[in-house]
């Protein structure tokens, strides 16, 4: 009797963990393949518009209005990211296993990432060239520290 019990528990739990596992190796719906575009297009928009911002800087002779246009877009694009690594958002992404393990440095490094974008936008507001320059510099350092501990290179 009690053979027969421990029996059935073990085939039950082979059937579990098979389909636990096929389930891992399945293909990614197309929603969560919509939430990866979403996101990876965000990160290459946020690349090109640092790039943009860094050009209008020109002493005296900046583009104010273009330069307030280009960072609030920074602004929205990093905000875009917030919720973006919705759980079950691997497969079929560069992100690492890591983002959802070890969340507390990811989501620094976010954070640190966001406030230096917001920071950017005040000192577009503020015509202040120090201090978008301090922005961008703080953004920027966060890219490949993040991308060394969750993306992967393929
Ligand atoms: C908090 C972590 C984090 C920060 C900060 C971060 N990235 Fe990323 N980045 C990622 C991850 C994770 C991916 C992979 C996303 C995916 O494939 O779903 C990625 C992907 C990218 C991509 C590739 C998009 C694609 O189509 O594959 C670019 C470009 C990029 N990041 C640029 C940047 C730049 C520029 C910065 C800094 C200004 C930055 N990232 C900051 C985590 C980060």
């Amino acid at each position: 009797m009690f053979t027969h019990h421990s029996t059935t528990k073990l085939v039950f739990l082979l059937v579990l963990s098979t389909g636990t596992s096929s389930l891992a190796y399945s293909a990614p719906d197309s929603a969560t393949l919509d939430i990866i575009d979403a996101r990876q297009k965000a990160f290459t928009a946020l690349e090109s518009q640092t790039k943009a911002v860094k050009k209008t800087l020109d002493g005296s002779d900046t583009d104010w209005q273009n330069l307030l246009e280009a960072s609030e877009q920074l602004v929205v694009n990093s905000d875009a990211l917030n919720g973006a690594f919705a759980l079950g958002t691997l497969e079929g992404s560069k992100a690492k296993e890591s983002v959802w393990s070890k969340p507390d440095k990811f989501n620094r490094l976010m954070q640190q990432m966001q406030q230096g974008y917001q920071q950017v936008a005040l000192g577009a507001q503020n015509q202040s060239i120090a201090e978008v320059e301090k922005g961008l510099k703080a953004a920027e350092s966060t890219c490949k520290s993040c991308h060394r501990s969750y993306r992967s290179r393929w």
